[in-house]
């Protein structure tokens, strides 16, 4: 390459996370990396470098992709720390429900809430996320589940892209659970979600994706497919909430409908994994949840590495079961708690989460052509990303060829 490039990182140990890397995490050391017009143009040994309009010395530390958390809940008004609290003093989920509480306290406060205040409250968190290399984003609506409130989450979550350095992906989940108003009629709001919320939304360009709660507590497999269907008609990728308390066979309805994710899956049966493997549909592990809840069923992580599933993590930030605003705590749960490797943990936030979004082409790797969204660490080796709990060794953090310091407050 003759051209000069814009920026070129130097001094820099790279974990490219190429897919089909020999060593999983790509490893080049003592490597260079340059960007043209927030695109990375080029990489490899420093004396084979490109002229460059600028240099960045990056001290001998460790890049990666930046990170993408592919599931979350994180934009949502109150938290719930008074039931767990009430929960752990012997109240039980019933007890808490009778009360109003549970998902429909935060529905209450997310609808209470005007378009700012809603903002204010979530935007902390994100930066929390971001702190820590995230710079890619998935975000949920679900706890508005009317037009109006839904629509004021899926706006707000456009709106944290635009005020913070992160690439938002917004997900509708209008299906997460019945609205009071639809007590005792749930395929009324089911046809309410796919006639009456989903078009609008869709064509105010909110959705990226179509989500549902398949399960008891929420909604059944045909219930889910007709959602499936109206995302399928206004040419929208899908996902779902699958088998997380109980096996509704959703793995296989959202891998027969192409769809991107099926995400939690400890209940997972054998046929729902075959079912993916043909589809190359994602598992999106919440170990979060899991631990939050103090699951006790793990999902089947030696069959879903024997079908080549690609398996992602992410937070499941949500104020009920998973108030988590670390993606690398969560890379660490995995590793700890179901015996994920650390290199499996390190694809699973980038490359494998990138494809649980439909974004593997543009971010979640380091290869010429892609987005140069990236994060620094001082790290001795990829490992310790998924090994140190409750530290950050983030440096600062790329986000389209423009370096910040990791740290963002708001
Ligand atoms: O991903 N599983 C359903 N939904 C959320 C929790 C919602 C809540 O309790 O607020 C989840 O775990
Ligand atoms: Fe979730």
């Amino acid at each position: 390459m003759s051209e000069a490039v814009d920026l070129l990182f130097t001094n820099v140990h790279l974990a490219t996370m190429v897919p089909t890397a020999v060593d999983g995490y790509g490893e080049m050391v003592d490597a260079a990396l340059a960007v043209k017009d927030g695109r990375i143009a080029w990489l490899g040994a420093r004396r084979d470098a490109p002229p460059a309009a600028a240099e960045h010395d990056c001290g001998g530390a460790w890049m990666t992709p930046g990170l993408v958390d592919c599931h979350t809940h994180v934009v949502h008004a109150g938290n719930r720390s008074n039931e767990w609290e009430a929960r752990l003093n012997g109240a039980s989920y019933e007890d808490i429900a009778r009360q109003g509480g549970g998902i429909m306290s935060t529905v209450r406060a997310t609808r209470e809430a005007d378009a700012e205040t809603l903002l204010a409250q979530s935007l902390p968190r994100v930066a929390r996320l971001l702190s820590e290399g995230v710079t890619t984003l998935e975000i949920k609506s679900g706890y508005g589940l009317a037009l109006d409130a839904e629509a004021r989450m899926l706006r707000a979550a456009r709106e944290v892209g635009k005020r913070l350095p992160v690439r938002v992906a917004t997900t509708f989940l209008g299906a997460h659970a019945l609205p009071p108003e639809f007590a005792g009629r749930a395929d009324d709001y089911v046809l309410e979600v796919c006639e009456r919320m989903l078009p609008p939304l869709a064509g105010e360009g909110l959705v990226d994706a179509v989500d549902a709660f398949c399960e008891r507590i929420g909604f059944s497999n045909a219930q889910t497919e007709r959602i499936f269907l109206a995302a399928r008609a206004l040419g929208l990728p899908v996902k779902l909430h699958a088998e997380q308390l109980s096996d509704q066979q959703g793995a296989e309805l959202v891998a027969r409908y192409g769809g991107l994710s099926a995400d939690h899956l400890e209940y997972l049966s054998q046929a729902g994994i075959d079912a993916m493997a043909r589809a190359g549909t994602v598992a999106v592990l919440l170990p979060g949840a899991y631990y939050f809840l103090r699951e006790t069923m793990p999902p089947p992580i030696g069959a879903l590495r024997e079908a080549k599933v690609a398996m992602a993590i992410a937070t499941d930030c949500n104020p009920g079961t998973s108030p988590m605003t670390s993606l690398l705590l969560a890379m660490n749960m995995a590793c700890t708690l179901w015996r994920l490797t650390p290199q499996e943990a390190l694809q699973g936030a980038t490359i494998h989460a990138a494809r649980a979004l439909g974004l593997h082409g543009d971010i979640g790797s380091l290869e010429v052509g892609k987005q140069a969204d990236l994060a620094l660490w001082d790290i001795a080796r990829p490992a310790d990303l998924a090994y140190a709990m409750g530290s950050n060794p983030c440096r600062s953090v790329v986000n389209g060829g423009a370096v910040r310091p990791a740290h963002i407050s708001v």
